[in-house]
């Protein structure tokens, strides 16, 4: 399996990866935005067009109210075409009354609730891989060929749900006539209009895999893990001495850190010395996930510790894994409040500390459905059984990514 893996073409090439290293140099600098989002776990099953149009849709609109309010360019980066590995924190987990092995993602086991499918099996790797590339190809056609131009209203419908979100209509109408305006005056290219980047990202958790899309890409970039441009390590896999970390300082893509509370500045401090040898800008984004409650006490001494190195890190903020509750009824929920919290309180504490918050990481798809509490359409608790579907975590759905992007974009501002 793994040999067929490694005889397999990239997914993505290496000039992609220096690219992305080089824009998140520049939002560590403070001249870009990253916007990382997308699926806690991605299933084989959801590889169609339209979860995929979906989730590129309102990642795209959720860029145009970040950019327009931020006053930034954004940095794209997608938690698709490889977010198939989910760490877990127990070996077994109740079905419907029933202990099975812990779903582990679609790389490694089934979701069908039942033992057979719940073991694990090798063949999913090559599922994975294939399930990866027919993503990304379609992400592919869909940037380079205008799929993100303003002029088509079409594509920038709200997205599904019957939330409003009233300041993206005004939004999108000012974009349009600033682009007008400029179209009139000569000075925007239409290609420039019809192609944009956008970047892929997964958590590097299952090795063997991970390793078969590892490349040598020659003297000047080294080993590059080509089935991402960019790989995170999660906060249940990040020890000093661990296999992760030892893989992943080989690797010339930049990485993201997950940084919950279980870090300390000490292990922080260590951790980066060890990835980030060379303080070299654009390589780490450190994406720090409390939870609303516990971020102000916990993220103020490890950005002391980080300023006192001279490591050029990019801050993002993870508002979800940190804000999981359990609704009455038994779901795993999040409420809008509650990530709105953490970021607002991620912005202030930076700022406080004269440190500086470049980037958010978000659990969302573009579907209409109820994982999370809140938002403009105030889903309930009640509300969650109407379409609870992933196959982890809660997402934001696609008027709550919207909601939510236009109140990033006024803490930007600041
Ligand atoms: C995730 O990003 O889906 C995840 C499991 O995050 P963390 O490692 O921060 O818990
Ligand atoms: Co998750």
């Amino acid at each position: 399996m793994l040999a067929r893996l490694r005889r397999l073409p990239p997914l993505v090439v290496p000039g992609e990866i220096t690219r992305l290293r080089g824009l998140l140099a520049e939002a560590a600098a403070g001249r870009r935005f990253l916007l990382q989002g997308g699926d806690c776990a991605e299933r084989f099953q959801d590889c169609t067009p339209e979860a995929i149009e979906g989730k590129l849709r309102v990642l795209l609109q959720m860029s145009v109210a970040l950019t327009h309010g931020g006053r930034k360019p954004v940095v794209r980066v997608g938690r698709i075409a490889g977010q198939f590995a989910k760490p877990r924190s127990k070996p077994t987990e109740l079905v419907q009354g029933r202990e099975l092995p812990s779903y582990r993602g679609d790389l490694i086991n089934g979701l069908e609730p039942d033992p057979d499918s719940r073991r694990p099996d090798p063949g999913r790797m090559l599922e994975a891989y294939y399930h990866s590339a027919a993503t990304l190809n379609h992400l592919r056609a869909l940037t380079a060929s205008g799929f993100a131009d303003l002029h088509h209203p079409e594509r920038w419908e709200l997205p599904g749900g019957s939330g409003e979100v009233p300041a993206y209509r005004r939004t999108l109408d000012q974009v349009r006539e600033s682009l007008d305006f400029l179209e009139a005056l000569g000075g925007v290219q239409r290609d420039v209009l019809e192609r944009i980047d956008f970047f892929t990202s997964h958590e590097a958790l299952l090795l063997p895999y991970e390793e078969a899309l590892t490349r040598w890409v020659g003297e000047d970039r080294g080993y590059c893990n080509l089935g991402a441009h960019t790989l995170w390590v999660g906060e249940r896999t990040r020890q000093l001495d661990g296999a992760h970390l030892e893989y992943l300082r080989g690797l010339r893509n930049p990485l993201g850190v997950k940084v919950g509370p279980s870090a300390t500045p000490d292990h922080l401090v260590a951790l980066l010395d060890r990835l980030d040898p060379d303080r070299e800008p654009g390589r780490i984004t450190l994406i720090s996930r409390f939870g609303a409650t516990r971020i102000q006490a916990a993220l103020p001494p490890l950005l002391a510790a980080v300023q006192a190195t001279d490591h050029p890190v990019l801050w993002s903020c993870d508002p979800m894994h940190g804000n999981g509750v359990e609704s009455a009824s038994g779901y795993k929920t999040r409420d809008f409040a509650a990530i709105l919290a953490e970021l607002r309180l991620a912005f202030e504490l930076h700022r406080a500390q004269g440190s500086h918050l470049g980037g958010v990481h978000i659990e969302l798809t573009g579907e209409a459905v109820t994982e999370c509490t809140g938002g403009t359409e105030r889903l309930s608790e009640a509300d969650l059984a109407k379409a609870y579907e992933t196959g982890c975590d809660p997402r934001l759905n696609g008027t709550q990514s919207l909601e939510m992007a236009f109140l990033i974009a006024e803490m930007i501002r600041g």
